[in-house]
């Protein structure tokens, strides 16, 4: 299937021309005709799949018909579309998406997340837009002082929606909805994972709106490959293999995640004092958004080879050519781990992940492999059980020792008997050489050639 026959409003022309995509994934395929037709949609397909783009394109050819009938949104500060992201990062990241797109659609597009500006904020208030791109909490303080208004929304997109739920910020969602025309309302849930209790939150609580379901299975996966290494380590020995790591085997650029902000700041400082010429950044919730964003512009512009980040980097963020991605300690919720194998591997690309795993991982490792098996769409291996590899090493260790007892003890038998027949050859050559100097050699030979 081509792109045209998604039958998207001309203006799309120039920017397929641009891109050069030959045609749409699969998830494209099937998400842009529900979106164009006005359906709501839950929407759960593998990380690097193209979602952005499948809610991005029927979101303008929407708005763009609208505008052709209706004239353009006049309104200040009302949006008749809106994406909520989890981060700023990612809320960046689709934003320039959308901007590469209403450069030939032509639309108004805005950005506000939680690091901008006061006095860019209020520009808000002043000013027409067609598409607002935003982080939560910044929409609620901006609804909250009076800057944006949701009452002629239409199209709301909810990016890693599973996510955006689970991070706290439930209650502003469902505030957000309230000033909402709900009867005119597209609702699109995009995320890589559905975590069964959010199915159920977004059955129940949309029950009034029919939601479309799009999720593939396995047979639909797409040749992409993650291989999987797993490093036992004990936890003081982290640094030291990382820094081997990108010293002899590491190719290319790759994300190091790490479980908290103070570890990605202690791995980033190790990394520059013993590794001096690595351009390497660290990425985490904590620095002020300039550092944020500097850090991870340097790093999407291969200024910066590698990333030290915690979460704030594993959902959604899109970065071309990464390599492998290091779990410098396993995450806290077998969900990350798919979100940050994701990284790599996307768009039909290989990738690689390192996981260094300690002897207390156990259990992490069980719940991560339970959601592998269940995340049918994620080429990731399971990860060997660090434990029951340690007990299988000893098993083996032992059947070892126990199999070198063994020759040993064949090798003292034989020692024993070839002994034993060479003092009786002995006794018998000195008969046969005796019985030779009376008769034939052939004997003595044999014997010898027998030994
Ligand atoms: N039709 C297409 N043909 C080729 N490449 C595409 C196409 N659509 C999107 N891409 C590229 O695929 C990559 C991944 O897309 P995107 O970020 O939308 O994935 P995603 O499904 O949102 O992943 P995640 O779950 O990690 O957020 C991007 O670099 C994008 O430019
Ligand atoms: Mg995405």
């Amino acid at each position: 299937m081509s792109f045209e026959s998604l039958e998207l409003h001309p203006a799309f022309k120039g920017f397929f021309a641009e891109q050069g995509f030959k045609k749409p994934t699969q998830v494209q395929r099937q998400t842009i005709p529900l979106l164009i037709n006005r359906k709501s949609v839950v929407v759960v397909s593998e990380t690097g799949s193209g979602k952005t783009l499948a809610y991005t394109l029927p979101l303008f050819h929407a708005l763009k018909i609208d505008e052709e009938k209706h004239g353009p949104n006049t309104l200040k500060g009302t949006p008749r579309a809106m994406i909520l992201a989890p981060t700023r990062e990612l809320a960046n990241q689709i934003y320039l998406v959308m901007k590469s797109v209403s450069h030939h659609v032509k639309l108004r597009v805005r950005l506000l997340t939680g690091g901008d500006s006061h006095a860019k904020t209020k520009s808000l208030a002043h000013s027409t837009f067609d598409i607002l791109i935003a982080t939560p909490s910044r929409v609620k303080s901006s609804i909250k002082n009076k800057e944006l208004t949701l009452g002629h929304l239409r199209h709301f997109i909810l990016d890693e929606a599973d996510n955006l739920f689970e991070m706290g910020f439930k209650r502003d969602i469902e505030a957000m909805l309230l000033d909402m025309d709900q009867t005119l309302l597209q609702l699109g849930f995009f995320t890589a994972t559905l975590p069964p209790a959010f199915d159920i939150f977004l059955t129940e609580k949309f029950v009034g709106k029919k939601l479309e379901r799009v999720a593939f299975t396995e047979s639909h996966r797409p040749q992409t490959r993650i291989e999987t290494y797993n490093v036992r380590v004990e936890p003081e020995e982290k640094n030291m293999v990382v820094r081997m790591f990108l010293e002899k085997e590491a190719k290319g650029r790759g994300i190091i995640f790490t479980n908290q902000k103070n570890q990605a700041d202690e791995v980033h400082k190790f990394l520059k004092e013993k590794l001096p010429n690595l351009k390497v950044k660290v990425l985490h919730g904590d620095m002020d958004t300039d550092a944020r964003e500097e850090a991870l512009a340097s790093f999407v512009s291969k200024k910066a080879q590698v990333l030290v980040a915690t979460d704030v980097a594993a959902r959604g963020i899109d970065i071309d050519d990464l390599a492998w991605v290091v779990n410098y300690g396993l995450p806290k919720s077998a969900i990350y781990y798919l979100h940050r194998c994701g990284r790599v591997g996307r768009g039909g690309k290989t990738g690689v992940v390192y996981n260094l795993v300690a002897s207390h991982d156990g259990k992490m490792i069980t719940e991560i492999n339970q959601a592998i098996q269940g995340q049918t769409h994620l080429p990731l291996q399971m990860i060997p059980d660090a434990k029951l590899n340690q007990q299988a090493r000893d098993k083996a260790k032992a059947r070892a020792v126990e199999k070198v007892k063994k020759k040993v003890e064949v090798i003292a038998q034989r020692d024993r008997r070839a002994r034993a027949s060479d003092v009786a050859v002995e006794k018998q050559g000195r008969k046969t050489v005796r019985s030779a100097r009376r008769g034939p050699g052939r004997v003595l030979k044999n014997k010898t050639r027998v030994r």
